[in-house]
């Protein structure tokens, strides 16, 4: 018997696809949808920082007479009279109705007063929550070591105001990556790589700048899989795969390299719901033609360590491809 479910963050995930934050997360009916299809769990739409801070300023400047004495009243405050108690009742609309794990999602930047919200998403019932950590580096009067260095503290912080699992969503922008992902693995529960955003494109008629698009290709999962790879056998931690898995061979590579699930968006967006229901059926019927039972027998199997041409996943080369790669 064929058995597809996988452990992450603490859970038995029934499937290994997660879906990752996007519209189809922000809303409890189709949350009800993405379970029929046979989704192991859902991360939902995120609440920004930005988001959560300016709100709260302009709740300050509504009630200049209003004091807040500490943090956690103003965020009670807030949280029953404006948007952003409507992501907690999502969280516990979610949690009555749905059995697998809801996963609350913030994108930050900072480890500042927004963590005071982090009890309140405790509150509600998320089983765990996901930071979608972005911090770009482009200031080039930042070094390295100071950029790492604020992870840490967002970290830190978020550490001190929740006990549910955590994991981060980050870039891939790192000066040692490799170095990097095992020093935060240590700290969290989950690590997402990696996480995707807007990039800029130039419209040549027009002469402006110009947003890219927020779609993956499925070619955007090679980074992934590379460093998939390349942390597995430095961590027990959990690891998702994020970006460009459009169907089951891609989540199956995904696994071989290590990841203990696999996250999706934009094929949720360039088929349907249905993609996920499909998607199970393409791992089970590899498994079956494989042999394999479960998840575990073949997770990491060409990971870093276990590949038996493991250099393949350092090789960057194009010299080196042309002259090494050919079959
Ligand atoms: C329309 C859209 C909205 C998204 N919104 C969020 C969000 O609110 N928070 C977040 O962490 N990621 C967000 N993402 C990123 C996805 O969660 C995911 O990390 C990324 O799209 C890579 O996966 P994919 O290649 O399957 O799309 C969004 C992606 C898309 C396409």
């Amino acid at each position: 018997m064929t058995n597809i479910s996988t452990k992450y963050l603490g859970f038995e995930l029934k499937s290994p696809i997660i879906a990752s934050s996007s519209d189809f997360t922000s809303n409890i009916e189709s949350i009800i949808e993405l379970e029929k299809a046979g989704c192991g769990a859902v991360v939902l739409k995120s609440i920004f920082e930005e988001q959560i801070l300016m709100e709260i300023d302009s709740l300050r400047m509504n009630n200049m007479f209003n004091t807040y004495t500490d943090n956690e009243n103003y965020i009670a405050y807030y949280t029953q009279k404006h948007e952003l108690d409507k992501y907690l009742q999502l969280i516990s609309d979610a949690k009555k109705q749905v059995s697998i794990p809801i996963i609350a999602s913030v994108h930050c930047t900072t480890g500042g007063n927004w963590t005071e919200y982090l009890p309140k998403i405790q509150q509600a019932g998320a089983d765990a929550v996901e930071l979608n950590i972005f911090i770009l580096p482009s200031n080039v009067l930042s070094s390295a070591a100071e950029i790492e260095e604020q992870y840490m503290t967002i970290i830190n912080n978020v550490l001190q105001k929740t006990s549910l699992p955590l994991a981060i969503k980050i870039h891939h922008y790192f000066t040692n990556l490799a170095n990097t992902l095992v020093e935060l693995s240590k700290k969290v529960d989950s690590l997402v790589l990696f996480n995707r955003f807007f990039n800029p494109d130039i419209d040549i008629e027009t002469e402006r700048v110009k947003s890219g698009g927020s779609f993956s290709s499925p070619d955007d999962n090679f980074l992934i899989q590379r460093w998939v790879g390349i942390l597995r056998p430095h961590t027990q931690k959990g690891i998702a795969a994020s970006g460009g898995i459009h169907n089951a061979e891609s989540m199956i590579k995904n696994i071989l390299a290590g990841a203990d699930a696999i996250q999706i968006a934009t094929i949720l967006y360039r088929k349907n719901i249905s993609v996920i229901t499909e998607m199970n059926q393409g791992l089970k019927n590899w498994m079956n033609a494989k042999k394999y039972d479960t998840i575990a027998a073949f997770k990491g199997k060409l990971s870093y360590k276990n590949t038996p041409n493991p250099s393949l996943y350092e090789r960057a080369q194009f010299m080196k491809y042309f002259s090494d790669f050919k079959e």
